[in-house]
């Protein structure tokens, strides 16, 4: 920690769309301080760094000032950033993917275990508080589908599976606690502006030793922004819209026939609407649970080796 008291001083390398949320959590927050931005792209450095009272660097020289790191630079620059920062023992928090190569993350993910320094990655919907009074909900959930459908980015240069795809597996590998014993895929490459072999669309089939089955669906060619998770336990169905932030929990009771001649369907429900277990952001949440880690409050054991079993199963749906 820093020696102007107990704020944790940190840089942002990658001053785009993600680090200039990061920067600005992280200069709202009483626990840190942004020391630097990082990047290349000197308008673009200078703009974030000078809105956040901060100063821009063009490259990460060194890090020997710093408590921590977060690196959201494009995922192809992560795994020198992060290895330079971990080899010299600072604590890192790299956006998703870690990397778009799974030796990348698991060399990464071993670094960090053998120089014992805190490794987390910006799985952020972990902290959507929707996602985490799920999770404080269900007792044994068999069947998980999720979608993430988006208009056109054609900015995902690494294709949805790294880059959407992989929020909803960490989800549904969370929710049923559990890493598959099979996954099953589909990409679609659809877009002539996608570069790289990007795949537009993925869907991935996950079955778990349990029995539990559960999907995921990514798209960059829907017409609007989808966010849903439905988790069906065998005597209710929990659906989440993650953009809401809102939980409606479902229990079928009847159903018959609205007319006396069959015709139609009606359908007698319950309805619960749970309260919320936040109202925190969750990039903000996310980052007083990596200060926790770096303070020594939190599990960076368990932190790091939630890391990998996501990044193996997108590995397994782009082979
Ligand atoms: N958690 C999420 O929900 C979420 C959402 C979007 C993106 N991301 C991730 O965040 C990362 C950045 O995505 P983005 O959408 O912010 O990208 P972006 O293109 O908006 O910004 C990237 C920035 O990094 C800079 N940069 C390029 N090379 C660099 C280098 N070697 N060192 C430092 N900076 C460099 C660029 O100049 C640019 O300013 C990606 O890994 C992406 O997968 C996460």
């Amino acid at each position: 920690m820093s020696s102007t008291g107990s704020r944790l001083r940190m840089a942002v390398v990658g001053a785009g769309v993600m680090g200039s949320y990061h920067a600005r959590v992280i200069a709202q927050s009483l626990r840190c301080e942004l020391v630097r931005i990082v990047d290349p792209d000197q308008e673009a450095g200078t703009r974030v760094a000078e809105r956040y009272g901060t100063v821009w660097h063009p490259e990460l020289a060194g890090v020997a000032d710093l408590d921590a790191l977060v690196v959201a630079s494009p995922t192809e620059a992560h795994a020198p950033l992060v290895r330079a920062a971990l080899s010299s023992d600072i604590p890192v928090l790299v956006e998703k993917p870690v990397s778009g190569e799974l030796a990348d993350t698991e060399e990464l993910v071993a670094l960090a275990e053998a120089r014992q320094t805190p490794l987390m990655c910006g799985f952020v919907e972990r902290f959507n508080p929707a996602i985490l009074t799920v999770r404080q909900m269900i007792e044994q959930p068999v069947h998980v589908t999720a979608v993430r459908h988006s208009p056109y980015a054609g900015r995902i240069r690494t294709g949805v599976a790294w880059d959407l795809l992989i929020h909803d597996v960490d989800g549904c590998l969370r929710l049923v606690a559990d890493e598959p014993v099979a996954v099953r895929s589909g990409l679609g490459h659809f877009h002539a502006s996608s570069v790289n072999g990007g795949e537009d669309v993925a869907e991935a089939l996950m079955v778990f030793a349990s029995g539990a089955v559960a999907s995921a669906s990514a798209s960059r060619i829907g017409q609007r922004k989808i966010r849903t998770i439905s988790v069906t336990e065998l005597d209710r169905t929990i659906e989440v819209d993650l953009l809401r932030r809102d939980v409606t929990v479902y229990r079928h009771v009847a159903h018959d026939s609205p007319t006396h001649d069959g015709r139609g369907y009606r359908q007698q429900t319950i309805i619960e609407i749970p309260e919320l277990v936040s109202a925190q952001e969750p990039l903000a949440a996310q980052l007083d649970h990596f200060v926790d880690i770096v303070a020594g409050l939190g599990d960076a054991k368990d932190e790091r080796e939630s890391i990998l079993p996501a990044h193996r199963v997108i590995a397994q749906v782009v082979r």
